[in-house]
């Protein structure tokens, strides 16, 4: 069956078959390859993207469910400027990346951040239930969210240039 959607805000169209998963079809057939898969059971959070606004397992979403929704990946998220404030906040704070899943932690950030609300370590701590990491330091990523949160604060309140 065909399905139409919005691949990083591209409207996409692509044949798909009865099993397939949206972690293989963007990695084999759209070749992002920054979606990562790991346990294909939606244990291990590597495969996240944004879809319809909230960071999910792309291994558990079937290729045919996909129809009208919005898909964002992490090389669709890294061409933006929110993206910029997460990555600089992760270096403040030194966050280890190894790049199994850098995109994932960076979206499920990014999923924190958009509310635009004040938040606690703990919540952050939950936000990233799903994703697990074997190398990031839970304490460095929650100074990094916190550290990407006062820097896009600060673009925020930039003075507007005439
Ligand atoms: S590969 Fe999707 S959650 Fe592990
Ligand atoms: S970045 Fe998560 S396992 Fe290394």
């Amino acid at each position: 069956m065909k399905v139409r959607f919005f691949l990083n805000g591209i409207s996409a169209s692509i044949d798909v078959e009865g099993g397939e998963r949206l972690s293989f079809l963007l990695r084999d057939r759209f070749h992002l390859k920054g979606t990562k898969c790991g346990c294909l059971q939606g244990r291990c959070g590597a495969c996240s993207v944004i879809w319809n606004g909230a960071v999910t397992a792309s291994c558990l979403i079937p290729a045919f469910r996909l129809s009208g929704s919005k898909v964002i990946t992490i090389e669709g998220f890294a061409k933006t400027n929110n993206y910029k404030d997460i990555k600089a906040g992760f270096a403040e704070a030194q966050v280890n990346m190894c790049g199994y899943c850098d995109g994932a932690k960076i979206l499920t950030a990014e999923s924190i951040l958009v509310k635009n609300k004040e938040f606690t370590r703990e919540e952050i701590l939950s936000a990233f239930t799903g994703i697990r990491c074997t190398c990031t330091n839970p304490g460095a990523l929650v100074d990094g969210v916190f550290a990407a949160a006062k820097m896009r604060k600060g673009r925020f309140n930039e003075p507007k240039r005439r």
